[in-house]
């Protein structure tokens, strides 16, 4: 390499995360020497040796960050990034060592011959980078985090003349460089042993592409295309119809991976390959990729003499071409092999001589593709220099009637002049879609497949570019989250964010926005002049960092990458991104205020990573009530939880408590609308809202939080518990004088003493709450997903009235629920209403009449996934199909049901259901199955005191008995519960099976 001087890139202003690769470098034996050596003596070795160190850093592009009396410290990955810095600082390791080696005259007396006098240890790791440290101490910026420490003790523990490298930097280096046997280090502040290695040297040449993909590759996927329109032009070529084809696209695209996919396919043919790698530490030197591809051909080893080099290349271009033999002058020039007259003179001046030369260069080219023909390619020529580019310029124009097919990869930039030719054409690699990145990760992951979400997650973030999906899966099955990125992206990615320059802190400060952001709030965001932004923006859609969008969404601004996005944000200090998602949460509440509305978890996002807590966990309240609002329930669900969590971070006090009382009534309401009425988490939430709400002497809350426990209660069966709330609802109602109280609670206590079987006390307290009942009042916005309690109270009086024995009473009441709910447009109470209008319409044995409603109860049910409703639904199917004569229908239908209760914790109307059941097996002869069915009736009747239709239950008993002297004694006792119930129709039917037993002589 030529190690030339680069000016040192501008610092970032701020400090910032970076991974970066660092490089300890130490003088060996210098205490030995300050004895042995005279102060100014030892102070001009040490001068020596660290401008020997400094050249060939810089040659690389790293950063000497100090000099230590004798040892330097380097960084590979600052103040710029670039995708190879693991192994940019391995080079420049090797290259030190190689330099000092061979220092005329040695750096010390005594070093002749043995090896140079230098440690260098090298480790990668993130690091906050950018503090200066020390008063005017210009050069000394540090690096805090593990790897200058493990670095250090690298170096310590490195032999004489020895680069030792930590694990994570030789992974990043991967295939790169070849290295001795594994260290298991012991090193101080470590537990355990530590893996090392220790460098030999560098890879025999191959492409970049095999250097760091030495093991299998990934399955082919996609690309027939691009792959068949390469696989023409060879045809092409092999008939004499050469030329050259442009593959462009950015990194990870997959260029070098379609080229190998070429020569797979062209595999059985006879052609002469030739591979010319560019590289990006030679972009300056003359025909770099040219020279190495020949050294490679002639097999030169490592540390041999120039002789023997020269005897190889005079082989080589001998068994190639007698003709070119005469060249081998320039080609040994080209090699830097002294000649020493064996070859004829070269011309004096250097254009003759480079002339000469690109003519030899065409001339070997011709020669081999007169035997067979040739596939050359030209990888990455990004990094081309100057030199190389006029010899492809020259061999592209010549190829176009010889056998051979040049491809050129690069990932964009400046358009080669041969573009323009005929025989010239381009493939540009555009990004794979989600189902070939889908199949790619899947692939990838063959050994542990990924799970569905994961895959998802992964295919989103590498939006189609295959290097990204590789990674991400490979990192996912190392233990790191879909979120973290790779460490081995990270360096590429930095990388491109690098050569933004000032355009840089634009986009981190976008990427704390989101992968998202308006010119308007970056605007507001940044203090730069409206020019200068324009400028930055421009810079950051050109280098493709950005994408600006087309109108209208014109001034809309997004990350091309999720990664690249995730980069710019990663780069952040901690305390950077707090401050900047404080700025952006309030420049959003003053810039964007319809967005407070649309997207508040956009809010509680910013504020909860600015440190508001209280704020955010408000914010997600918000987003949790919308989303409630529109059904989203899973979402309002997430978004509750969350907010309560926030809080965790908020001092205790009662503006904790209240955001936390709100948070957990929309958690209770949310699982109540994902688990059903009956959900323990609900329960949970509103009991722990409970204790809120009264701790804060907050009575309309206490009100609705009672409510919400009621409902759990009241979908369990579970009745004396659901009545304890009613008594408080009124009782707070009475008290206050509070009219929506008030009817809450007798809503409550009706419904209770109807299930409880008090049909009277629930006659009274439903007809008060529907008196009370105001629609508007009473809808409460927030628990959208309320029971509406004027048409609950309807409904259930309804069935009150048959029961007392008003039939006539009871069809009208139903009308009037099922039209009280259709003007309220709710489908819960809709399917409520239609329900209970079913019920009293099976009650007075008109299943026709009911076969409208009940169809309806179906498709309301259905279409808005109201389980438990749609549960009663079968019942009252299965009913309807035993009272007219389909009884083994219509016990399936009711098994299906009770299975359906028990699923989900539903215990309400179990007696009812199974009395049901029990007469459809009466009805068959099947008189062990209804007795048991009544048997787990009375059970369910005893756990929670439903006794309501206990009276039904006696009677079935009396008709599965008979004929028997018990079926009697069963029939009498429903009519004695009848009376005490006031349940004359319930009585009715009881009195008509026993007179209709007894004149069977059945009883
Ligand atoms: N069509 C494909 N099928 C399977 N794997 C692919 C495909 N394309 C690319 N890959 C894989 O994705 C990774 C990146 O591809 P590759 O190295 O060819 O990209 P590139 O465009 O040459 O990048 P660079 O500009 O860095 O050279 C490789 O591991 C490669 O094997
Ligand atoms: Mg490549």
């Amino acid at each position: 390499m030529d190690p030339r001087a680069h000016p040192t890139p501008a610092a970032p202003a701020l400090p910032e995360r970076r991974q970066l690769t660092v490089m300890f470098c130490d003088l060996a034996g210098s205490t030995a020497l300050s004895r042995q050596l005279d102060p100014e003596d030892l102070r001009a070795v040490i001068r020596r040796f660290q401008e020997v160190v400094r050249v060939v850093v810089a040659g690389y592009e790293g950063f000497v960050s100090q000099y230590m009396g004798d040892g330097v410290l380097a960084y590979f990955g600052y103040p710029v990034a670039h995708e190879d810095d693991a192994a940019r600082a391995i080079h420049a390791g090797l290259g030190i060592v190689e330099a000092i080696r061979t220092l005329e005259p040695p750096l010390l007396p005594e070093q002749s011959g043995g090896p140079a006098p230098v440690h260098i240890g090298i480790s990668t790791g993130l690091v906050v980078v950018g503090d200066r440290f020390g008063v005017g101490a210009s050069h000394e910026i540090a690096a805090i985090g593990e790897a200058p420490n493990l670095a250090a003790r690298l170096q310590a523990a490195a032999e004489t003349g020895c680069v030792v490298i930590a694990e994570r930097t030789r992974q990043l280096a991967a295939g790169r460089f070849e290295y001795a046997a594994p260290m298991h280090l012991e090193l101080k502040g470590y537990v355990g042993r530590v893996l090392a290695w220790q460098v030999l040297g560098t890879s025999r040449q191959r492409s970049r592409f095999e250097l760091t993909h030495p093991g299998e590759l990934t399955p082919w996927v996609g690309r027939e295309t691009e792959l068949e329109h390469l696989l023409a032009r060879w045809r092409g070529a092999g008939a004499g119809q050469g030329g050259v084809v442009l593959v462009t696209g950015e990194a990870g695209i997959g260029k070098s991976r379609l080229v190998k996919e070429l020569v797979r396919r062209i595999g059985g043919t006879p052609l002469h390959r030739l591979l010319y790698q560019c590289s990006p530490y030679h972009t300056h030197s003359a025909l770099h990729p040219f020279i190495r591809q020949l050294e490679n051909a002639a097999h030169f080893a490592p540390g041999e003499s120039a002789a023997s080099r020269l005897d190889k290349l005079e082989a080589l271009l001998a068994a190639s071409s007698p003709a070119l033999a005469q060249a081998t002058g320039l080609f040994a020039e080209l090699l830097s092999l002294p000649t020493e007259g064996r070859h004829p003179a070269l011309p004096s001046t250097p254009q003759q001589r480079k002339v000469r030369t690109l003519e030899a260069m065409l001339g070997r080219l011709q020669e081999l593709a007169a035997s067979r023909p040739v596939l050359m390619v030209l990888e990455d020529a990004h990094w081309i220099d100057p030199t190389s580019s006029e010899l492809l310029d020259l061999l592209a124009t010549r190829a176009a009637d010889m056998p051979v097919l040049i491809v050129v990869t690069s990932r964009g930039g400046t358009e080669p002049a041969w573009l323009e030719l005929p025989q010239a054409s381009v493939l540009s690699l555009e990004r794979l879609t989600p189902a070939e990145s889908a199949e790619l990760a899947g692939r990838v992951a063959t050994r542990s497949p990924l799970a569905e979400d994961t895959l998802a997650q992964i295919v989103a973030r590498a939006d189609g570019v295959p290097l990204f999906a590789e990674e991400l899966v490979q990192a996912v099955g190392a233990g790191l989250s879909t979120r973290d990125i790779p460490s081995t992206l990270h360096d590429l990615l930095m990388a491109r964010l690098d050569r933004l320059g000032a355009a840089k802190e634009v986009a981190q400060v976008a990427a704390a926005v989101g992968r998202e952001v308006s010119r308007q709030l970056l605007a507001a965001l940044l203090p730069m002049a409206q020019r200068e932004l324009d400028e930055a923006i421009e810079t950051l859609a050109t280098s493709a960092v950005m994408l600006t969008a087309a109108p209208p969404a014109a001034p809309l601004l997004s990350f091309r990458h999720a990664l690249l996005h995730d980069a710019a944000y990663a780069s952040l200090l901690l305390s950077r991104r707090r401050e900047l998602h404080g700025t952006i949460a309030e420049a959003l509440e003053r810039l964007e205020p319809e967005r407070l509305r649309s997207e508040p978890e956009l809010l509680s996002h910013h504020h909860a990573q600015a440190g508001h807590a209280l704020q955010a966990a408000r914010y997600s309240g918000a987003a949790a009530l919308r989303a409630l609002e529109r059904s989203a329930n899973l979402e309002a669900l997430r978004h509750a939880t969350h907010g309560v969590d926030l809080l965790g971070a908020v001092a205790e006090g009662a503006e904790r408590e209240r955001a936390e009382l709100s948070l957990t009534m929309l958690a209770g309401a949310a699982h109540r609308a994902v688990h059903g009425f009956a959900s323990h988490e609900a329960e949970r939430c509103f009991a722990r809202a409970l204790v809120l709400s009264e701790r804060l002497g907050d009575v309309p809350s206490a009100v609705d939080v009672r409510r919400g426990l009621f409902s759990c209660h009241y979908a369990r069966g579970e009745l004396a518990l659901a009545r304890a709330q009613g008594r408080h609802v009124a009782g707070i109602g009475e008290q206050r004088s509070d009219r929506a109280a008030r009817m809450l609670g007798q809503w409550m206590l009706g419904v209770m003493s109807m299930w409880q079987g008090d049909f009277r006390g629930a006659r009274d307290e439903l007809a008060l709450a529907i008196e009370l009942y105001v629609p508007d009042e009473h809808r409460s916005k927030m628990l959208a997903a309320q029971i509406d309690p004027g048409v609950n109270a309807m409904s259930h009086l309804a069935w009150v009235h048959w029961i007392l024995g008003d039939a006539e009473a009871a069809v009208q009441t139903a009308g009037r629920a099922v039209q009280a709910a259709r003007d309220l447009g709710q489908p819960f109470a809709l399917a409520m209403a239609l329900f209970f209008g079913c019920v009293v319409r099976g009650c007075r044995g008109e299943f026709e009449a009911a076969q409208p409603l009940l169809s309806e109860l179906s498709a309301v049910t259905a279409e808005h996934r109201l389980s438990f409703l749609g549960t009663c639904a079968h019942v009252l199917r299965g009913q309807a199909l035993i009272e007219t004569g389909a009884c083994e229908e219509g016990l399936r239908e009711l098994d299906v049901a009770l299975q359906e209760f028990g699923a989900q914790e539903a215990g309400l109307g179990r007696p009812w259901a199974l009395a049901i059941a029990a007469s459809g097996w009466q009805r068959l002869g099947m008189r062990e199955h209804g007795l048991r069915a009544i048997d787990a009736a009375f059970a369910a009747v005893e756990r929670h005191g439903e006794r309501h239709w206990e009276a039904e239950l006696w009677r079935v008993k009396g008709e599965l008995l008979a004929p028997s002297p018990q079926a009697r004694a069963c029939l009498q006792h429903a009519i004695e519960v009848a009376q005490r119930q006031s349940a004359r129709s319930l009585e009715q039917r009881a009195s008509e099976t026993l007179a209709r037993l007894h004149e069977q002589g059945a009883t």
